[in-house]
């Protein structure tokens, strides 16, 4: 089964040992939580959604697959918060939406987690960091033409210092084209955020280092 890069990426770092029972919050397809039995990456796994419609278009994607799995009607991790989730995706969704749910569970402060924001990068990274979660790798990768971040977290409980760059870019900036690619779609939305700043009279100052940063990354490749 093809899946696409941006969820091979989410497989690739959900490997972690002892992973007895993953979790696919959002599953609609249930793509990853198949993949993710047929490649043994956990012993066991769920998928979760908060409509009916993916739950089943999830579970005869299953059978086809001849994957045996437990499909849940949730929203977010509340239905299964409880049952020992030592893996988690939430993959495919807006950034405020993800933070949201990550931040409600109780699950997520021992589970490994992969998070794959559609939009507001800058606000879930800095709800993680603020909140004690640790962002450990984050992979760029190009999946139909477009840019995506798919980011590896755990819980620490300790707050992660950032500056306004970091919230943009993330921490780790590898020298990819992928990277590079990404940048490009941060400094096309810092572009107009700046407009609208000078429009206000405001200080540019914070917006005009990530136009630069972006700009340097983006013309490297
Ligand atoms: C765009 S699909 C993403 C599917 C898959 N995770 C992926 O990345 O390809 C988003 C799915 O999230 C589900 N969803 C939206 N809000 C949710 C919530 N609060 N809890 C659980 N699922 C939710 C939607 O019903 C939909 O099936």
């Amino acid at each position: 089964m093809s899946i696409g890069a941006r969820l091979e990426a989410a497989l690739r770092l959900l490997k972690t040992e002892n992973n007895l029972l993953f979790a696919d919050i959002g599953s609609d397809h249930a793509f990853l939580a198949i993949e993710v039995i047929k490649r043994s990456i956990a012993a066991s796994a769920i998928a979760a959604d908060i409509n009916e419609m993916p739950l089943l278009k999830g579970r005869e994607n299953a059978v086809m697959q001849g994957v045996d799995m437990k499909f849940f009607l949730s929203d977010g991790f509340k239905a299964i918060d409880t049952l020992p989730i030592t893996s988690a995706a939430v993959c495919g969704m807006g950034g405020e939406l993800i933070a949201r749910i990550v931040l409600e569970s109780n699950v997520c402060k021992s589970a490994l987690l992969v998070l794959q924001p559609m939009s507001a990068q800058e606000f879930l990274r800095k709800a993680l960091w603020d909140n004690g979660f640790c962002i450990i790798k984050e992979e760029f990768v190009i999946d139909a033409g477009k840019p995506y971040t798919v980011m590896q977290v755990k819980y620490s409980g300790k707050s992660t210092e950032y500056c306004y760059t970091d919230l943009y870019l993330g921490k780790q900036m590898p020298q990819t084209k992928e990277f590079a690619a990404y940048c490009e779609k941060i400094l096309n939305s810092a572009l107009k955020r700046r407009q609208g700043i000078t429009a206000r009279g405001g200080d540019t100052g914070e917006v005009d280092r990530l136009i630069e940063l972006c700009q340097t990354q983006t013309t490297s490749f």
